[in-house]
């Protein structure tokens, strides 16, 4: 026995490990191996879902199934935002996948998610990765409601392919402008559930959410000033001639005030694009797989500051032998790209708070974890302390857990306060708003932490 486990150790046989059965369905969908992977003990399936009828539109899916007993983890569905990111490029392979790219080959991550739960990236809405649409005149005017139903549709049409986690614990997670997507979904599976019970939902987890456009954008101002990047006097024009969230409101509408032009002039200038905005405390040479949500960051889109000439992630996910392992195909578009250049999104949709369908989910008796990687300027932790509080308030919940320190690795992970034990917030010390990116191993406690309900640690 002791030799079967050395040689088992040493061959990285998968020994323990219960392999589930599969339908025919999503054994085609399994994955050998990924170019350049390190052998592993679990399972990984890619492939399309169709959102349609007519099968004209289909959503690409990357799941990783839990390293060690997957038939008893959770199933866990990761978002990333944008709108038109892609949680196969952000997510799963430079946040918290099993892998991350680097030169020719994979390198593994230690704090993988899939520690705890079977993962499913999905890359959503159509036109994002390598979901697309047969026909491109759906690209346009896609918004929050077609997202959420055929976010919705996904799911109900992905269970076909993979019975065994129909009933499985469900929970949803994700970043930035995610913080629209899932709370939108969360909301139509519960009504779906009145007709039909298939999403046993037990939880969803937002970070660096875009919940309440106002208050997070304008959140940026002292976020900046506090932090240095702006002086007194711009802070005074930033916070009263034109704030953050006016400046957004008329770039969209394509009508900026010259006072607007002014003060963001000046605010830019004074920040410098060589602070990342994302993580003020980083250096400006940051992959452009995190430059994630740029569309959250108008000012930014004329420069295109791509410092960084090398990218991994971009490199690994255009390699043939990658797509092909991956069972993806280039519909319509000639490169993958982390976010989507054809996809033309309802940008008026972000001014649409998503902060009362929390509410509502937290009615409906499903937890709410929102929290913030602490280093990012884009949605400061500030705003979403306060939307938490007022939603507390407005919910009637009191204090559970007072705000506190919580402990990873021998060092304060971050702070936190929870409400009627159901609606949590968090920081995540010394993270960008990639949290799991730059903070890996704080991020594995608390989402592990949130999978369990269990309080954060509270002594090292
Ligand atoms: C689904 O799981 C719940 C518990 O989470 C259980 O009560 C129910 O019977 C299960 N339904 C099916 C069809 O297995
Ligand atoms: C931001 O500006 C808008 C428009 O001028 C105004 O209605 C709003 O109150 C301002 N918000 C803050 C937090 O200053």
């Amino acid at each position: 026995m002791a030799l079967a486990i050395a040689i088992a150790l040493l061959f990285q046989i998968c020994f323990f490990t219960k392999v589930q059965s599969y339908s025919s369905l999503s054994s085609a969908e399994k994955i050998t191996q990924l170019p350049g992977q390190p052998q592993v003990c679990f399972q990984q399936f890619a492939g399309y879902v169709s959102v349609d009828q007519k099968k004209q539109r289909a959503l690409f899916y990357y799941f990783v199934e839990a390293e060690v007993d997957p038939a008893s983890k959770p199933l866990v569905l990761w978002l990333n935002g944008g709108p038109g990111c892609s949680s196969l490029g952000v997510g799963a392979f430079s946040e918290n996948g099993p892998f991350r790219p680097s030169g020719n080959v994979l390198v593994g991550n230690e704090h993988s998610w899939n520690k705890e739960a079977n993962i499913l990236y999905l890359e959503s809405p159509i036109g994002v990765g390598f979901s697309y649409s047969a026909d491109s005149s759906n690209y346009e005017g896609v918004n929050d409601k077609i997202t959420a139903r055929d976010n919705l549709v996904f799911l109900q049409n992905w269970f076909l392919k993979f019975p065994q986690y129909r009933n499985r614990s469900l929970y949803i997670t994700g970043e930035s402008y995610a913080g629209h997507y899932i709370p939108q979904l969360a909301e139509i599976m519960l009504l779906f559930n009145k007709k039909e019970n298939l999403f046993n939902l037990k939880g969803i987890a937002l970070g660096n959410p875009v919940l309440e456009f106002a208050t997070d954008f304008n959140s940026r101002a002292e976020y900046f000033w506090s932090h240095g990047l702006i002086s007194d006097t711009t802070y005074k024009l930033f916070t009263s001639a034109c704030n953050y969230s006016r400046y957004v409101s008329e770039y969209y509408r394509g009508a900026i005030s010259s006072v607007c032009l002014r003060v963001i002039n000046l605010v830019t200038t004074e920040t410098s694009k060589f602070v990342d905005k994302y993580d003020v405390t980083l250096d400006v040479c940051m992959s452009s797989v995190l430059s994630q949500s740029k569309i959250l960051s108008p000012e930014q889109v004329a420069e295109t500051i791509d410092v960084c000439v090398e990218d991994e992630t971009v490199n690994y996910l255009n390699r043939r032998d990658v797509q092909q392992a991956l069972h993806a195909r280039l519909v319509g578009v000639k490169r993958w790209v982390v976010c989507s250049n054809v996809l033309d999104y309802e940008l008026l949709d972000i001014e649409i708070p998503s902060i009362p369908i929390v509410g509502r989910i937290i009615n409906a008796g499903i937890p709410v974890l929102i929290y913030s990687g602490d280093q990012d300027s884009v949605i400061p932790l500030t705003g979403s302390r306060t939307l938490v509080h007022r939603l507390a308030e407005e919910l009637g919940l009191r204090t559970s857990t007072p705000y506190r320190v919580w402990f990873a690795g021998m060092q304060v992970g971050g702070w936190t306060q929870v409400y009627g034990n159901i609606l949590s917030f968090a920081t995540i010390r010394g993270a960008s708003h990639e949290a799991p990116f730059s903070q890996p191993g704080r991020s594995l406690v608390l989402f592990k932490a949130f999978l369990e309900g269990r309080p954060l640690p509270e002594a090292f």
